[in-house]
């Protein structure tokens, strides 16, 4: 890690931003006590930074993200050192883990690019017809796909075990096949992904080649507390700045210039927006007030419908050497659910299990109330013991879509830096077990199916696979106190995590169709937050997506002209 990124001064310009990408420069400076801008960006991540770039064409934009930069970072650029920023627990660590009341171990982002820099690099656009049920005009989010594409998402290897997914997929019949295509289609795909051809990867952060450098400040480090809101007579409340905090705790204000188009956007993903908003005195009255927060509006809404799409994987032994790929084939069934290969890490390399690492948090040997650090610790410490072969195989997971089932978040403390507490009620809804109990029936026959066989042990059946509880510490079916070895008591104990959880600034409760915050001025949430369902199979593309798409939007607005065309 370049030490000018770590210690001592937080500021960054944009033109020095534009240098860390071409040259792997950088430069830090001390960020001005005051300063004023056309709009303030709250969250650096996967959706603020392709909203920055666009927003800084034809606008002066201040852009504060709490983490650092992803570059000159290994554990973030390449595909094989998946995991190590999820295992790395630091304060300084690109990741943040939160346990959520459920008990699932999950992750958010701290780092300039967001969950880009963390994820498995999928990359697939939503489907038309969500596009249109949102209401997004479909011209111009075809176009910001479009944009988002020219930069991060590549096409895939594909090598021997995707390739056995696949084929086992139209086996069993998940069809047709759509061959290699970021459309979100029945069927089985090869989707894109942000790993290029040498397996590094390209982040959100990377769309910031496509800022204006004359107008655009990225802070690093720069922690935002609240927002500032003012008061015109007895009108609406108009937010016109925010205070943050640089790495050494100094105390920062940004405001907005004079202007009725100027605005502070929030961009801090399904986590931090709602809790950035209760934080500023939007939300539930009676939980603001418990935290001594002077309330602003009283919105309820904020932080209610908040959603994971759980995850359940099975691990296939292999006997033959499986490539390292994190995902790039998913069947898209008609029951709802999405079948995706994933063949972890690098295998021969450290003995782990990639995405599905008790390291990382995943551990679905015991259902989530017992996934304590003891539980993660013992898991760990067994790995080590195990030999090379019992990590040779790779991973088919389902996530289910929607989902259904919500939850809700709430405020621990007052300070930003500590995760909110979150509950997301997986299965809750009896259709999500549903969905989950049809797609774990498809990957049992993807498992069985005769495309397949090179990669299984032939006398170890797709059942015995699930019910193994065995010395591998991966998703093995738990002994129950029941004793219970239905399908819908395996979803429940094996749930995890795939990360795309989302809610808590939802359209239509606490922002507007065109995003802006319900009850106050100036202020809009752009996001993951504001999703109801998660977008495609998975949600990357769609979350860049809509920040370049909403930075044309407002600019369109703040020039008085509704051409669509750039
Ligand atoms: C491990 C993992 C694997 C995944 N795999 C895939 C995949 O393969 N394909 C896919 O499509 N999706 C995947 N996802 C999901 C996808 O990455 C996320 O849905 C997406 O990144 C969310 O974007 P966002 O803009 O809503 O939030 P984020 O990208 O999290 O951005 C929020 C930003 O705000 C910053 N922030 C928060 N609070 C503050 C504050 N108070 N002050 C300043 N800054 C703040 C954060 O540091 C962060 O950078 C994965 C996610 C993870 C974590
Ligand atoms: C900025 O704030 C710090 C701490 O409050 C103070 O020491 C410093 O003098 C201020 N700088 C300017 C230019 O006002
Ligand atoms: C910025 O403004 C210029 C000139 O008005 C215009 O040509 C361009 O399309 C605008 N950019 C965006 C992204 O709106
Ligand atoms: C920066 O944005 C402002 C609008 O606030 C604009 O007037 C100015 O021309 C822009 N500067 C550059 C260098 O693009
Ligand atoms: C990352 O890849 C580079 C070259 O591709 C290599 O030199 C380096 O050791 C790798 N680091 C990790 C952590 O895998
Ligand atoms: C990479 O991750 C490992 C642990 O997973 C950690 O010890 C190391 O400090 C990280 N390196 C960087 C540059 O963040
Ligand atoms: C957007 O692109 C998709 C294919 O990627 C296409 O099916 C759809 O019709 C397009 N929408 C519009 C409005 O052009
Ligand atoms: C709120 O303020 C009261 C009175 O000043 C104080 O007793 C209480 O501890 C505060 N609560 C919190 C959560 O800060
Ligand atoms: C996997 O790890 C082995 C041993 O450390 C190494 O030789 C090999 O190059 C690695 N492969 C990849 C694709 O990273
Ligand atoms: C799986 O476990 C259940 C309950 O323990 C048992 O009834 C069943 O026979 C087992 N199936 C296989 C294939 O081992
Ligand atoms: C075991 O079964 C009983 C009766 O069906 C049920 O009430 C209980 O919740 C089950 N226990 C678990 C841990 O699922």
């Amino acid at each position: 890690m370049d030490s000018a990124w770590c210690c001592g001064s937080r500021w960054i310009s944009s033109i020095l931003v534009a240098f860390v990408f071409f040259h792997g420069l950088s430069f830090s400076q001390r960020a001005p006590n005051i300063s004023h801008y056309d709009y303030i960006i709250i969250g650096g991540g996967t959706a603020g930074c392709p909203l920055a770039a666009t927003l800084s064409q034809n606008a002066s934009v201040l852009l504060l993200e709490r983490g650092g930069s992803p570059y000159r970072n290994d554990n973030i650029t390449n595909l094989s050192a998946f995991g190590a920023a999820l295992s790395d627990l630091s304060d300084s660590s690109p990741s943040q883990r939160f346990i959520s009341e459920d008990g699932v171990i999950n992750a958010r982002a701290r780092v300039l690019g967001g969950g880009s820099c963390l994820n498995a690099g999928f990359y697939t656009r939503a489907a038309p017809s969500y596009v249109s049920a949102v209401g997004w005009d479909g011209k111009l989010a075809n176009e910001s796909y479009r944009w988002v594409e020219k930069v991060v998402a590549f096409e895939p290897p594909m090598l021997g075990w995707q390739s056995a997914v696949r084929d086992g997929l139209m086996e069993v019949g998940v069809l047709p096949f759509n061959g290699f295509t970021y459309d979100h289609m029945y069927g089985t795909k090869v989707g894109g992904t942000i790993f290029d051809t040498e397996g590094h990867r390209h982040t959100a952060a990377d769309l910031l080649q496509n800022a204006n450098p004359n107008n655009l400040t990225v802070l690093l480090h720069a922690v935002v507390h609240k927002i500032l809101f003012r008061h015109k007579g007895n009108s609406r409340p108009v937010a016109h700045g925010v205070i943050f905090r640089d790495g050494a705790g100094q105390k920062h204000k940004a405001y907005l210039k004079k202007g009725p188009k100027n605005e502070v956007i929030i961009s801090a993903g399904a986590l931090g927006s709602p809790q950035i908003l209760m934080l500023s005195g939007i939300g539930p009255s009676a939980h603001l007030r418990v935290h001594n927060i002077t309330v602003i509006v009283n919105n309820p809404s904020v932080g209610q419908q908040m959603s994971d799409n759980p995850m359940n994987a099975v691990f296939v032994p292999s006997p033959i050497p499986v490539e390292v790929s994190l995902i790039q084939v998913v069947g898209i069934t008609r029951y709802g659910t999405y079948i995706e290969a994933a063949s972890g890490e690098n295998f021969s390399g450290p003995r782990d299990y990639g995405m599905f690492s008790p390291k990382i948090g995943q551990l679905s040997t015991v259902p989530p109330k017992l996934r304590t650090q003891q539980a993660i610790d013992q898991a760990v410490e067994s790995m080590a013991t195990l030999p090379a072969s019992a990590f040779v195989g790779g991973f088919i997971l389902e996530k289910i879509m929607g989902p259904v089932s919500r939850g809700h978040l709430e405020l621990q403390t007052k300070n930003p830096n500590t995760n909110p507490s979150v509950t997301f009620n997986y299965f809750k809804e009896p259709e999500d077990l549903q969905r989950c109990v049809q797609g774990m029936n498809v990957i049992k026959n993807v498992i069985e199916s005769r495309a397949f066989s090179r990669f299984k042990y032939p006398y170890l059946s797709a059942q015995q696979l699930l019910n193994m509880t065995a010395a591998a510490p991966v998703n093995m079916l738990p002994r129950h106190a029941n004793d219970s070895t239905s399908m819908e008591q395996f979803c429940k104990d094996t749930v995890m995590t795939i990360w795309h959880y989302h809610g808590g600034c939802q359209v239509g409760s606490v922002v507007d169709s065109d995003y802006k915050v319900l009850g106050v001025d100036a202020l809009r949430v752009i996001d993951g937050s504001t999703f109801n369902y998660s977008p495609g199979t998975n949600p990357q593309a769609t979350v860049m997506m809509l920040g370049r798409y909403m930075g044309v939007k407002i600019l369109q607005e703040r020039l008085g002209s509704t051409d669509t065309t750039n």
